[in-house]
Protein backbone atom coordinates (compact mmCIF):
# COMPACT_ATOMS: atom_id res chain seq x y z
CA UNK A 1 0.00 0.00 0.00
CA UNK A 2 1.34 3.61 -0.99
CA UNK A 3 1.90 5.53 2.03
CA UNK A 4 0.32 8.76 2.38
CA UNK A 5 2.05 10.65 -0.55
CA UNK A 6 4.70 13.56 0.57
CA UNK A 7 2.38 16.14 -1.75
CA UNK A 8 3.87 19.45 -1.94
CA UNK A 9 2.22 21.15 1.01
CA UNK A 10 0.63 23.90 -1.54
CA UNK A 11 -0.27 22.82 -5.12
CA UNK A 12 1.50 26.11 -6.46
CA UNK A 13 4.78 24.68 -5.36
CA UNK A 14 4.31 21.50 -7.69
CA UNK A 15 5.63 23.46 -10.59
CA UNK A 16 8.59 25.30 -8.80
CA UNK A 17 12.47 22.87 -8.17
CA UNK A 18 13.60 24.75 -5.29
CA UNK A 19 11.70 23.73 -1.41
CA UNK A 20 13.64 26.28 0.15
CA UNK A 21 11.76 29.11 -0.92
CA UNK A 22 10.26 30.54 1.81
CA UNK A 23 6.29 31.58 2.79
CA UNK A 24 6.61 35.48 2.89
CA UNK A 25 9.27 37.66 1.23
CA UNK A 26 7.23 40.69 3.17
CA UNK A 27 9.44 43.39 3.81
CA UNK A 28 12.92 41.63 2.72
CA UNK A 29 14.37 44.75 1.14
CA UNK A 30 16.22 42.12 -1.79
CA UNK A 31 12.88 41.31 -2.55
CA UNK A 32 11.40 44.47 -3.23
CA UNK A 33 14.18 45.44 -5.24
CA UNK A 34 14.30 42.63 -7.66
CA UNK A 35 10.29 42.24 -7.17
CA UNK A 36 10.06 46.44 -8.20
CA UNK A 37 12.47 45.35 -11.65
CA UNK A 38 9.13 41.73 -12.10
CA UNK A 39 6.74 44.46 -11.91
CA UNK A 40 7.65 46.93 -14.40
CA UNK A 41 8.22 44.14 -16.57
CA UNK A 42 4.62 42.41 -16.08
CA UNK A 43 2.45 45.11 -14.48
CA UNK A 44 3.33 48.12 -15.33
CA UNK A 45 1.19 48.44 -18.48
CA UNK A 46 -2.16 48.38 -15.75
CA UNK A 47 -0.91 49.33 -12.69
CA UNK A 48 1.27 52.31 -13.52
CA UNK A 49 5.02 53.13 -12.83
CA UNK A 50 4.30 53.47 -9.06
CA UNK A 51 1.03 50.68 -9.07
CA UNK A 52 -1.33 54.29 -8.93
CA UNK A 53 -2.79 53.03 -12.90
CA UNK A 54 -6.02 54.79 -13.61
CA UNK A 55 -7.87 51.59 -14.37
CA UNK A 56 -6.87 49.41 -11.61
CA UNK A 57 -6.76 49.94 -8.21
CA UNK A 58 -4.06 52.05 -6.49
CA UNK A 59 -1.43 50.14 -4.29
CA UNK A 60 -0.33 53.28 -2.90
CA UNK A 61 -3.74 53.73 -0.40
CA UNK A 62 -4.55 51.89 2.19
CA UNK A 63 -7.94 50.64 0.26
CA UNK A 64 -7.09 46.91 -1.10
CA UNK A 65 -9.92 45.64 -2.72
CA UNK A 66 -9.25 42.27 -1.96
CA UNK A 67 -8.11 42.27 1.21
CA UNK A 68 -4.63 44.22 2.60
CA UNK A 69 -2.56 41.45 4.15
CA UNK A 70 0.78 40.12 2.44
CA UNK A 71 -0.78 36.90 2.20
CA UNK A 72 -4.48 38.66 0.35
CA UNK A 73 -1.90 39.74 -2.03
CA UNK A 74 -0.23 36.93 -2.91
CA UNK A 75 -3.37 35.30 -3.02
CA UNK A 76 -4.65 37.88 -5.52
CA UNK A 77 -2.06 37.62 -7.90
CA UNK A 78 -1.84 33.48 -8.09
CA UNK A 79 -5.62 33.41 -9.39
CA UNK A 80 -6.45 36.98 -10.53
CA UNK A 81 -9.78 38.10 -10.19
CA UNK A 82 -12.14 36.44 -12.04
CA UNK A 83 -14.32 38.38 -14.89
CA UNK A 84 -11.61 41.43 -14.65
CA UNK A 85 -8.38 41.85 -17.00
CA UNK A 86 -6.43 41.10 -13.53
CA UNK A 87 -4.69 37.66 -14.36
CA UNK A 88 -3.52 34.46 -12.80
CA UNK A 89 0.56 35.44 -12.63
CA UNK A 90 1.14 31.93 -10.59
CA UNK A 91 2.25 29.86 -12.94
CA UNK A 92 3.74 32.34 -15.64
CA UNK A 93 6.21 34.06 -12.65
CA UNK A 94 6.71 30.63 -10.41
CA UNK A 95 6.76 31.26 -6.48
CA UNK A 96 9.49 32.90 -5.88
CA UNK A 97 9.15 35.66 -8.34
CA UNK A 98 5.48 36.05 -7.26
CA UNK A 99 6.12 36.29 -3.91
CA UNK A 100 9.02 39.00 -5.01
CA UNK A 101 6.81 40.96 -7.20
CA UNK A 102 3.64 41.62 -3.81
CA UNK A 103 6.81 42.53 -1.44
CA UNK A 104 6.99 45.22 -3.96
CA UNK A 105 3.50 45.97 -3.85
CA UNK A 106 3.18 45.63 -0.26
CA UNK A 107 6.07 47.92 0.45
CA UNK A 108 4.18 50.93 -1.75
CA UNK A 109 0.64 50.69 0.93
CA UNK A 110 0.74 53.77 2.21
CA UNK A 111 2.90 55.76 0.37
CA UNK A 112 0.23 57.58 -0.79
CA UNK A 113 -0.05 60.17 1.78
CA UNK A 114 3.59 61.21 1.68
CA UNK A 115 3.04 61.80 -2.02
CA UNK A 116 0.36 64.03 -1.60
CA UNK A 117 -1.43 62.10 -4.56
C1 LIG B 1 -4.13 43.47 -17.98
C2 LIG B 1 -4.02 44.46 -16.91
C3 LIG B 1 -3.33 44.00 -15.61
C4 LIG B 1 -2.08 43.44 -15.48
C5 LIG B 1 -1.06 43.12 -16.56
C6 LIG B 1 -1.90 43.23 -14.06
N1 LIG B 1 -3.01 43.64 -13.37
FE1 LIG B 1 -3.27 43.57 -11.35
N2 LIG B 1 -5.20 44.22 -11.57
C7 LIG B 1 -5.77 44.66 -12.75
C8 LIG B 1 -7.13 45.07 -12.48
C9 LIG B 1 -8.11 45.63 -13.50
C10 LIG B 1 -7.36 44.85 -11.11
C11 LIG B 1 -8.68 45.08 -10.32
C12 LIG B 1 -9.44 43.78 -10.28
C13 LIG B 1 -10.80 43.93 -9.63
O1 LIG B 1 -11.72 44.29 -10.32
O2 LIG B 1 -10.88 43.66 -8.45
C14 LIG B 1 -6.12 44.33 -10.56
C15 LIG B 1 -5.93 44.00 -9.22
C16 LIG B 1 -4.71 43.70 -8.66
C17 LIG B 1 -4.49 43.52 -7.23
C18 LIG B 1 -5.52 43.63 -6.12
C19 LIG B 1 -5.63 45.06 -5.67
C20 LIG B 1 -6.59 45.26 -4.53
O3 LIG B 1 -7.05 46.41 -4.35
O4 LIG B 1 -6.89 44.32 -3.80
C21 LIG B 1 -3.15 43.27 -7.09
C22 LIG B 1 -2.41 43.05 -5.78
C23 LIG B 1 -2.57 43.25 -8.41
N3 LIG B 1 -3.54 43.52 -9.33
C24 LIG B 1 -1.23 43.01 -8.67
C25 LIG B 1 -0.70 42.83 -9.94
C26 LIG B 1 0.65 42.39 -10.19
C27 LIG B 1 1.70 42.12 -9.12
C28 LIG B 1 0.77 42.27 -11.54
C29 LIG B 1 2.00 41.80 -12.34
C30 LIG B 1 2.48 40.47 -12.03
C31 LIG B 1 -0.50 42.66 -12.14
N4 LIG B 1 -1.36 42.99 -11.13
C32 LIG B 1 -0.75 42.71 -13.49
C33 LIG B 1 -5.15 44.67 -13.98
C34 LIG B 1 -3.90 44.13 -14.29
Amino acid sequence: MDSAQNAAQTDEDSSTADRRIPDSLEGDPEAIALGKRIFHTYCWGCHGRNGTGAQCPDFSDDKQLHGSRYEDLVKVVTNGVKGSPMGPWGYALGRKRLLQVVAYVFSLKGTREARQK
